[in-house]
């Protein structure tokens, strides 16, 4: 398996193999993560972080990763205070940028994006997340969140919210497709997942089936992964208004769920989980928010060449 110097664009592109890889590294690295132990794995490496859109998770997550490696961070910061601001393009942007570092984190706007910009670096791309295409860290952290916290094997995983425009669920699918996981669908008819998708999973052995409440997706299912309307990728922002708090999910609503369902969600969460389910046992959002450390240490880890 080579992991070293290559770009991480898309979840199309790992194997389970691979993928089990990526998440055994991470559990050695959480001791790291957590500040119990010591490290300088990547003394003298730099992480360009260049992010488009804002992040607090992708962004920081990241750049703690590399920090608690003993490496270093160059961070682009705002982009109204950089030369794009001046009509710089992405491509040339990317030209300059991979003289100073390592490797690149890119999160853009545009589909795509990140795809691009590796045709135009020498030093590996990792995708933080292109318009309403792909998240690929993202998949690898929720995986780790579900291998820790539930089950990979013969997993039953209802998804809920903007499965249009949620570039995570995307990426998530194409990972448990591998897995051949029980995928129920639950969203507004606006914002069902593309059918391209649908038809890609289930020829690579995923069981989908579609729902109409979360009500009736969450009765039998392990993990209830919910996600956020994606205001920002709405062309028309009274299409949004139409949907906007059409699914959420609170205390209520978890009353025909199996006691030990876990909720995932990427986050930011608006309104879609109240604050009360919170200190129920199901909640597993923030602690899936701390295991993008672990997980993003590993991958750097192995991009770097400084583990196999
Ligand atoms: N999950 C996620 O991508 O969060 P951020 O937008 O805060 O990075």
């Amino acid at each position: 398996m080579k992991f070293k110097d290559q770009p991480v664009i898309s979840m199309r592109e790992f194997s389970r193999e691979m993928i089990d890889h990526i998440l055994t590294a991470a559990e050695k690295m959480e001791p790291i993560a957590r500040g119990e132990q010591r490290s300088d794995l990547l003394s003298g490496k730099i992480l360009a972080v260049l992010f488009f859109e804002p992040s607090t998770r992708t962004r920081m997550s990241f750049e703690t990763a590399m920090l608690r490696l003993g490496g270093d961070v160059l961070n682009l910061g705002s982009v109204d205070a950089s030369s794009i601001a001046k009509g710089e393009t992405l491509a040339d942007t990317i030209r300059v940028v991979d003289g100073y570092v390592d490797a690149i984190v890119l999160r853009h706007p545009k589909e795509g994006a990140a795809h691009l910009a590796s045709e135009f670096s020498r030093v590996p791309i990792l995708n933080a997340g292109d318009g309403a295409g792909h998240h690929p860290t993202q998949t690898l952290l929720d995986l780790y969140t579900i291998k820790r916290e539930s089950q990979l094997e013969n997993l039953k995983i209802a998804l809920a919210g903007d499965l249009k425009y949620g570039r995570t669920v995307h990426s998530l699918c194409y990972a448990l497709s591998l897995y051949g996981a029980q995928i129920t669908l639950t969203s507004p008819k606006e914002l069902r997942m593309p059918d391209e998708i649908i038809n890609d999973i289930t020829a690579r052995g995923a069981k989908i089936k579609e729902v109409d409440s979360i009500e009736e997706a969450i009765s039998d299912v392990d993990v209830l992964y919910m996600t956020r309307i994606q205001k920002e990728r709405f062309p028309d922002p009274a299409e949004y208004r139409k949907v906007a708090n059409k699914l959420k999910i609170t205390t209520e609503t978890l009353k025909s769920a199996k006691p030990e369902l876990k909720i995932m969600h990427p986050l930011p969460r608006v309104n879609e989980i109240d604050n009360n389910v919170d200190d129920t046992p199901h909640a597993c959002y923030f602690k899936q928010a701390f295991y993008g450390v672990p997980v993003r240490m590993a991958l750097l880890g192995l991009v770097l060449g400084a583990i196999e």
